[in-house]
Formats: C-alpha cells, structure tokens, sequence
C-alpha cells in the first residue's frame, strides 16, 4: 500500500515509517517541521535503506490536497499535532486551530482524492478523569482535563459523524497509552525541544547529566509505593500497532477505537529503578509535590487490540529502559 503519514517526522510517526518500510508499504511524509527535524528522514533511510518521500508541509494548508494529486493514497496515518499538554493549556487556541484544521484538511483532501482508510493518533486522555481502570474501549471516552485532550476528544466525535454518512469509509482511532523508549539503532527517539514534560526524556537527560535531578511528582497517592502508576508501552510496539491497525483498515468499514497499551500499571518509582538497574547507573531524584492534573493511575484494557488486530505489546520495561538510555547518550541526537 502507499501509506501517507502526517507528523511521519516525529518521535512515533518516524518509528511507524520505518515499521511501515519494513512490512513493504511505500511512505510519503507530510511534517512542517514544528516539532522534528529533517534528519529524521536521513535516519529512516540510514536504518531501512528506502527513502521515503517527504513533503515538509502544514497539513492545515490547502496545499495539502495536492499531495493527493500528485500521488495515489491508499491510506493515512495521521500523527501530526501538538501534544504539550501544559503548553495547550497556555496556548488553546492554536492547539485547537492546529490539530482541528489539520484533521478537517485532511478529511477533504481525502474525499477529493478518494482515499477512505484512516488510522488517528488518539491517546488515553479521552477516558477523562471518572472512569475506573484498566480504561476499556466501550466506556465513555467524552472528556479531558486539558485542550490538547479535548482536541482528542473533538476528533474522534468529528470522525464518528463523518464515518455515519459515509459508511465506505474506515477510521480506527488508535488510543495510545504512554509511549517510551526508543529506536535500537539509537537514531530514533523522542526528542522534545526545550526541558522535557514527560517522564522517560526527563530521566534521559538527568541520566546524561544534563539536567541535575528528576523531581518525582507526588509520593503520597493511594498506590503501592505512592508515586503515580502508567501504563508504559514501547515506542516500537506502537509501531506495529499501527501497520496492523492498517490491515485491519483496509478489510473492515466503520469506526473503531482501539487501544494501545501493554495493560499493566507500572509506577513511577518502578520505572526509576528499572532504568537504574538495567543501565547500571544512579539517578538522582526527590520527590515532590503532586503536579496539577495528573490522575492517581491508569492503564488499559489490552484485550480489543489482541482480538481485532492480532497485536500485543512484546518489549518488556527493560527493553524500554534500555533503548531510552542508548537513545540519549547518542550526542548527535540532540
Ligand atoms: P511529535 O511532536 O514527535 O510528532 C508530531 C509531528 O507532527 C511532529 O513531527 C510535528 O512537526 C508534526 N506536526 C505538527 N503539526 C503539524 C501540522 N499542522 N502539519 C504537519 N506536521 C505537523 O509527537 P508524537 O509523540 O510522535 O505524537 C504523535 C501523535 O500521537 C500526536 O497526534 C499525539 O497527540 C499523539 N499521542 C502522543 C502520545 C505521546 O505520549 N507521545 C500519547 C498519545 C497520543
Ligand atoms: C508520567 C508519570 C508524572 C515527569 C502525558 C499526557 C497524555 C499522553 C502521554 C498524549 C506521571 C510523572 C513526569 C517528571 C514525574 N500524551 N512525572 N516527573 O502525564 O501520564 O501523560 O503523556 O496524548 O495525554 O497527559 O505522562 O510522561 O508526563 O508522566 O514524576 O518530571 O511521570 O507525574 O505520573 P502523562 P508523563
């Protein structure tokens, strides 16, 4: 299949790409760039030995449509967004034009070019605050506590009502867990500009000693060591998981939401010491207070994912602990 994917430059898009290349699907890339570098698509090369295309474009630009002309699509995946949840709860509006538009575009350059199979990087956010965990697909799935959530939360509604009046048409909507780790080849991982908000780059660069210390957010929640329980999944698993997504896209129609995760709960304290022990190193931290927003615990319920596309998480927390480590130390990431 020719596979477009938007964001394809990112930390699990450009993971995805070389999973793509690697089961014989051909890739174009859309990516403006915002949040990745070009190289990235040297580094695919450098690991698959195929070029994929690459369009550096904004997916909320008309422009778009062109892509579309100039190729047949068989099917996108569609990374590109923001994804800094504080930073949209600084900046709503251009986390709500960014990711809405660039969905919407992408709907009517679709239709135009006849393209009716859709994989969409969703994310557990969209279980919101009240439901009981493990998340499962079937509960409601209608809330956010920030609006980078809430744009998950409005394209999903938005793809279910464009899927109800066109029923050719296929959109699984993949919730993602919290995704961690990198590639083997160490040219691969996430890569967040500036001081990182998530835990796993966090504990990178304290490890690299280029940030002092990891403040532990919050050691008094009702869990087994106090600190916050995750669900971790690697970066590469959630790869695979969308070239099965793919399969499943092209024999089924409809609208499917299926997570992504590896259905455990791991605490932060855990994810500390796994890191310290499979690298052999100490990391310094403290814990501090509770950060604003964060839920106690969470993960998912594993099993849809297993039945509809065959796919479970294989890479263990040290695989995780491993690659993110190998991934940092490499300078020329940064
Ligand atoms: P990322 O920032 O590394 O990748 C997103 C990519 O999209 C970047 O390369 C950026 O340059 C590009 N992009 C952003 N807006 C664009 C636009 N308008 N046009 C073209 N390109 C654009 O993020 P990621 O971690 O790889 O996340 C990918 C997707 O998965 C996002 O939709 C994110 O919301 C979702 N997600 C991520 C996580 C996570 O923890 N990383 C969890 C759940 C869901
Ligand atoms: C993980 C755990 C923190 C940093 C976010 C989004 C979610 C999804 C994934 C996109 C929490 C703790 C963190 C630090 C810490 N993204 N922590 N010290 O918040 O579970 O999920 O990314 O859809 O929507 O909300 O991920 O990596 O920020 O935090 O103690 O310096 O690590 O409290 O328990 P989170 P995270």
């Amino acid at each position: 299949m020719q596979v477009l994917v938007t964001g394809g430059a990112g930390y699990i898009g450009s993971h995805t790409v070389v999973e793509l290349i690697n089961a014989g699907h051909q890739v174009i890339i859309v990516d403006d760039l915002s949040n990745a570098k070009a190289s990235v698509v040297d580094r695919i090369q450098i690991i698959t030995g195929v070029r994929p295309q690459f369009y550096q474009l904004d997916c909320c630009s008309s422009e778009l449509i062109n892509v579309f002309r100039l190729n047949k699509v068989d099917a996108v995946i569609h990374f590109a967004a923001f994804k800094a949840v504080g930073e949209s709860v600084q900046k709503p509006l251009e986390y709500y034009r960014n990711n809405i538009n660039s969905t919407l575009m992408l709907l009517e350059a679709m239709e135009a070019g006849g393209c009716k199979n859709l994989v969409f990087s969703s994310s557990a956010t969209v279980y919101g605050p009240n439901n009981p965990h493990p998340y499962k697909e079937d509960m409601p799935a209608i809330q956010s506590s920030s609006p980078y959530g809430w744009t998950k939360v409005m394209i999903e509604r938005i793809l279910t009502d464009y899927v109800a009046v066109h029923p050719d048409f296929c959109a699984v909507l993949l919730r993602y867990f919290n995704p961690i780790g990198a590639h083997d080849s160490a040219l691969l991982g996430d890569d967040p500009n500036g001081i990182p908000n998530n835990l796993m780059p966090y504990i990178g660069r304290v490890a690299a000693g280029k940030l002092d210390h990891l403040t532990i957010f919050g050691g008094d929640y009702e869990t087994p060591d106090g600190t916050c329980l995750r669900d971790y999944i690697h970066v590469v698993d959630l790869a695979v998981g969308h070239v099965k997504a793919l399969e499943y896209a092209q024999h089924n129609r409809g609208v499917e939401a299926i997570n992504l995760g590896a259905g455990v709960g791991v605490s932060v304290l855990d994810l500390v010491k796994t890191f310290e022990r499979v690298n052999g190193i100490t990391l310094p931290y403290i814990i501090g207070p509770r950060r604003s927003g964060d839920l106690p615990a969470f993960w998912a319920d594993a099993e849809k994912a297993k039945k509809l596309l065959n796919w479970q998480a294989v890479h263990t927390l040290d695989d995780m602990c491993i690659s993110a480590w190998k991934y940092a130390q490499n300078e020329s990431n940064y």
